[in-house]
């Protein structure tokens, strides 16, 4: 067999949800290891996995993820945005309640690619409750970013950030006005233009509210196929004893409250304001993991990088990574790997698993530096490709990487137990290192 069962009680998951988040400013894998539990929790636990969900963000977040190693050799890969990637292994998949998304997008590019694949997009679904990207507030974002001028934020220009505006100010339209009373979409997408074109109109926007009507009806059918309450599909999962996984979108220094500001995303990216955006509560939560990038972080847009290397440097791992951002194709910066930082994840997102990613991609490299949680620099021997590509043991793997697993559990404060619990160490699928201790069930604190 692939990998190994554990033998710990599994039976606490059931009826309950796994979260995935991630480290300071995302990217670090998040589509990777959502694709990873649940075809490990259904085809090694042979547990129910009824579920995923993207609780927050919406196509500003994107990741390629890959299929398992085929015997002809390179394997296929799919690209994701706002679809949560338990769709790979056929699990029913939720944009969720506190996502946002662009209808022609979604529909047109991100599932039309899926289906093209292979993939049963009949099981995605998005909750009636979810606010719509529309097209209008790609203007107001270039706008705002425009009039802020050298400190632009650098967003993905994905109108992420206006939808989230007119939510908070009771002015967007959501799935269920879409596919609801014609009469009242008009009314609500009259709202919504007038409210626009007050404030705007000096710099030139004006939206006409019968565009914006033609723009939602073309997509009327095809969103009523998908809408559901979410709160309903989750109690048919929770009492059929069904496990469900969310899947969260961008890292903790990029979330609206706890983040950065101006550089942070608009809505809230810590495991906690997950559970809340997904229409979840505090005990649903069974076990939440976040993932981090190895002895790198990478970051994209603007904003304050403490451990950003030189370019020199960065251009090393950006090759060899593909650092480059999955939605806009934008270099990514690179920077050393910061304790600190991940200690602040913990505290933020209250994980039971750090899932170590990318960890083929530093090898090679003759010396690696860590900015320790004490407050220094710490230089690392690096290790070889060769040596960690594909390793599914811990004891497969080269002594200076798993020096540099141990080394972090220390400075991260875990002296009697292990929070490492996965470390990938390539990009298939079966390219990962499960530890005895994954899934193990967490004690009440
Ligand atoms: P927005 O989310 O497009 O408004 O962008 C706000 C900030 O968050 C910018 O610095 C983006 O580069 C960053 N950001 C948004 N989504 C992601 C993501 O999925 N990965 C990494 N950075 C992101």
């Amino acid at each position: 067999m692939l990998f190994e069962k554990p033998k710990h009680d599994l039976d606490y998951l059931r009826g309950g949800w796994i979260f995935v988040g991630d480290t300071p400013f995302g990217d670090s894998g998040k589509g990777m290891a959502t694709n990873f539990i649940c075809y490990f929790l259904k085809q090694i636990l042979g547990l129910p996995v009824e579920a995923c969900v993207r609780p927050n963000g919406g196509d500003n977040a994107g990741h390629e993820v890959f299929a398992p190693w085929g015997p002809d050799g390179p394997q296929e890969s799919y690209r994701g945005h706002v679809v949560p990637m338990g769709i790979l292994q056929g699990v029913p998949a939720l944009v969720g309640p506190g996502a946002v998304f662009n209808p022609g997008r979604l529909l047109e590019i991100e599932l039309k690619n899926l289906a093209d694949q292979g993939i049963d997009i009949d099981k995605v679904f998005v909750s009636l409750k979810t606010h719509i990207i529309l097209p209008h507030y790609e203007l107001l974002e270039e706008l705002q970013e425009k009039l802020r001028g050298k400190d632009a934020i650098g967003t993905t220009k994905k109108a992420i950030g206006p939808t989230y505006e007119y939510r908070a100010k009771r002015a967007g339209i959501q799935v269920k006005d879409v596919i609801g009373n014609r009469k009242w979409l008009r009314e609500k997408i009259e709202y919504n233009c007038k409210f626009i074109n007050s404030i705007h109109t000096g710099y030139g926007l004006s939206v006409r509210p019968n565009d914006v009507y033609d723009y939602l009806a073309q997509y009327r059918d095809a969103l009523e196929a998908m809408a559901v309450d979410e709160q309903e599909w989750y109690r048919r999962i929770r009492e059929k004893g069904g496990i469900g996984v969310a899947e969260l979108g961008q890292g903790d220094n990029l979330d609206n409250i706890q983040g950065e500001a101006p550089y942070i995303t608009s809505s809230l990216t810590t495991i906690p304001g997950g559970v809340a955006q997904a229409g979840l509560s505090h005990k649903d939560i069974r076990y939440a993991t976040l993932v981090s990038k190895g002895p790198y972080l990478t970051r994209v847009g603007g904003g304050s990088f403490f451990t950003e290397m030189s370019d020199e440097e960065a251009d090393k791992f950006r090759k060899k990574g593909k650092e480059y951002g999955t939605t806009t194709g934008r270099p990514r910066r690179c920077g050393w790997q910061n304790m600190q930082s991940l200690k602040k994840a913990l505290e933020l997102s209250g994980a039971d698993c750090i899932c170590y990613t990318k960890m083929d991609i530093t090898a090679d490299q003759e010396k690696l530096k860590v900015w320790t949680a004490r407050g220094h620099y710490e230089e690392w021997d690096g290790w070889k490709e060769k040596d960690i590509a594909g390793a599914r043991e811990l004891n497969e793997m080269p002594w200076q990487a798993r020096q540099f697993i141990e080394f972090s559990e220390i400075d991260l404060g875990n002296l009697h137990s292990s929070i490492i619990n996965l470390i990938s160490t390539g990009p298939a699928l079966q390219d990962m290192v499960v530890l005895d201790s994954f899934l193990k069930k967490p004690k009440q604190p």
